[in-house]
């Protein structure tokens, strides 16, 4: 990762690439994907205020929490907790981190084999939304059967070069000019939105916090969105920093990556509803929505191709860093637990994510009838990640980091020994010792009818 060591591992050389990594591993489809499609099928405004506030009140507080903990031991989230705590922790949160990264690693292939197969059909001009029944058509001919597969294998064997070619300094390289490309495009894209006669309904639907519409599932979603958007709770953010220098501010690491993460899923949502008000479309449509919606304005658009080839291109490299650093979870565990080289482990996260990334590609083909709990492997996955999986790898990790972990650990993580001050010392404790766990605790069992 660069020239500089720090006890036998890498560290990152600037602060800019720390925060460009993290920014990387947050931004991704999370933010453009699946929180329009959350947002879509859970009210709109509602969802969205919540959404904000867990970013906020338990999305900021953990990531310094992870980033204490990854800077502070660089280790694995395994080695961390065992070097923090002891080895009874590691042993809950380690595996329930790598299991939840592959599950979340084979759906999120899917998505971003699409990605791939938008951008090649929109630049062989084969992208034609017109009208609906020609539109629908598409979408169903490039989202279902056996195309998908083929992309989501692709997709893999791009993250796998990455992961072990040792590129991953060129790919960071390229993402920190790409990633404000991206930002742009999608300001440019939320200017036209402006012009769309739904302009106004799809603002109101995301803007318009109906308070009566926030049930335990809004909650829930909600909650599981924030977690998944910054990469929380699987211990992805304490690798990363594991390769933080010391002179990385971590609190304005933390308050840096996630205003930038909400600003994306903010203009994703900017840009899709106005759209889907506009062409007379469903805001409930689910994980396809954002396929379903985005072609129609790149077919209004004057050299509506180009833009969707840029976008699409944009998309499939921002899944690109998500998924490298999702990647690296499982993968610096089997290597610094396992003993494994980094080769085979990462043959073996790979083949783990091929087989279940096929399995949720059939999903929306072979296996669409095939449900389990009433959702299909590709939802489940999803689901059983980002709504349980992820919420309770946060609620572990605020506890230890409130509760166990030496306070003079943490404050000379925040404060670099005592260099600069962390004035939020205060906030930051009462967050990871009582709000988030709390409120983790109550929205759980809320969802389950307990509370
Ligand atoms: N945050 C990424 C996105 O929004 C996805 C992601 C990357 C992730 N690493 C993760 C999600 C670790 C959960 C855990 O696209």
């Amino acid at each position: 990762m660069s020239s500089t060591h720090n006890n036998g591992r890498a560290v990152f050389n600037t602060k800019f690439g720390a925060i460009a990594t993290t920014v990387g591993s947050a931004v991704g489809l999370g933010n453009i994907w699946r929180f329009p499609y959350e947002a879509g099928v859970h009210g709109g405004g509602a969802f969205m205020i919540c959404y904000l506030l867990f970013v906020l009140l338990i999305g900021v507080p953990l990531l310094c929490a992870e980033f204490c903990m990854g800077r502070g031991t660089r280790s694995n989230i395994f080695g961390a907790y065992k070097k923090l705590g002891d080895g009874s922790i590691s042993h809950i949160a380690g595996p329930l981190g790598i299991i939840a990264s592959l599950l979340i690693l084979s759906f999120y292939s899917v998505v971003a084999g699409w990605t791939v197969e938008y951008c090649l059909s929109s630049l062989t001009g084969g992208l034609d939304f017109s009208n609906r029944e020609v539109g629908h058509g598409q979408f169903l001919n490039l989202t279902t059967g056996w195309r998908p597969l083929l992309w989501t294998v692709v997709f893999l064997i791009a993250n796998f070069t990455i992961l072990i070619s040792g590129v991953t300094k060129g790919i960071e390289r390229a993402s920190n000019i790409l990633m404000p490309l991206l930002f742009l495009l999608l300001v440019a894209f939320c200017v036209n939105s402006f012009f769309l006669p739904g302009f106004e309904e799809g603002m109101k639907f995301l803007f318009t916090p109906d308070f009566s519409k926030i049930t335990s599932g809004v909650l829930l979603g909600a909650m599981g969105q924030a977690f998944f958007s910054l990469s929380l709770g699987l211990g992805c953010m304490m690798t990363y920093a594991s390769y933080f220098s010391s002179k990385n501010k971590l609190g304005k690491t933390a308050a840096t990556t996630a205003l930038l993460d909400s600003a994306v899923a903010i203009l994703a949502g900017v840009i899709i509803f106005p759209a889907v008000f506009s062409f007379d479309l469903s805001p409930e449509a689910g994980p396809t929505l954002v396929f379903e919606v985005l072609p129609y304005i790149f077919n209004q658009l004057p050299g509506g191709m180009i833009w969707s080839t840029l976008f699409f291109l944009l998309l499939f490299l921002a899944s690109l860093t998500s998924t490298v650093s999702m990647s690296e979870i499982s993968i610096t565990y089997f290597c610094e637990e396992k003993k494994m080289k980094r080769k085979g482990a990462t043959i073996l996260s790979s083949a783990i994510a091929l087989v279940g990334g096929l399995l949720c590609a059939l999903s929306f083909g072979a296996l669409s009838d095939f449900t389990i709990f009433g959702m299909t492997i590709f939802n489940l996955f999803d689901y059983l990640s980002s709504n349980i999986c992820l919420p309770i790898g946060g609620f572990i990790c605020s506890l230890f980091v409130g509760w166990w972990v030496d306070k003079k650990f943490i404050k000379d993580q925040l404060t670099d020994y005592g260099k600069y001050k962390f004035p939020l010392l205060g906030l930051f404790r009462f967050c990871v010792r009582w709000l988030c766990p709390v409120a983790i605790f109550i929205i759980f069992l809320n969802s389950i009818g307990i509370v």
